[in-house]
């Protein structure tokens, strides 16, 4: 995946503005999977680009949702982020070593 994280990579975002891709890159975790990301953009923007599409289960059949307004209007892309369930991750930075996980139904805040 690494070789085509170029390609997929949002570089305009409706929100944050432009993405310059030659920042810093970082390290998250999603699901257990180490993967990267680049300083500025959006959780969402990384797990694209790592060929990542499914940030949720729906509530009701469980059914996998993903991106839909990128702009932090619906509910489509919540996660669960350093254990606090539903952020919007279209809208939020991606930091140093966050962890990311997909989240199933409501979510729950996870025990530190
Ligand atoms: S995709 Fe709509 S809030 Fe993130």
């Amino acid at each position: 995946m690494i070789g085509k994280v170029k390609e997929r990579r949002v570089f305009c975002h409706p929100v944050l503005g432009k993405q310059d891709p030659k920042k810093r890159k970082l390290k998250i975790t999603f699901d257990g999977k180490v993967i990267e990301a680049l300083e500025g953009e959006t959780i969402t923007a990384a797990l694209l680009a790592n060929g990542i599409r499914v940030y949720r289960k729906s509530i009701r059949y469980g059914e996998p949702r993903g991106l839909f307004c990128g702009i932090g209007q619906c509910a489509s892309c919540v996660m669960t982020v350093n254990g606090i369930p539903n952020v919007r991750t279209c809208v939020t930075p991606v930091k140093e070593g966050m962890t990311v996980k997909t989240q199933s139904g409501r979510g729950r805040r996870e025990k530190r």
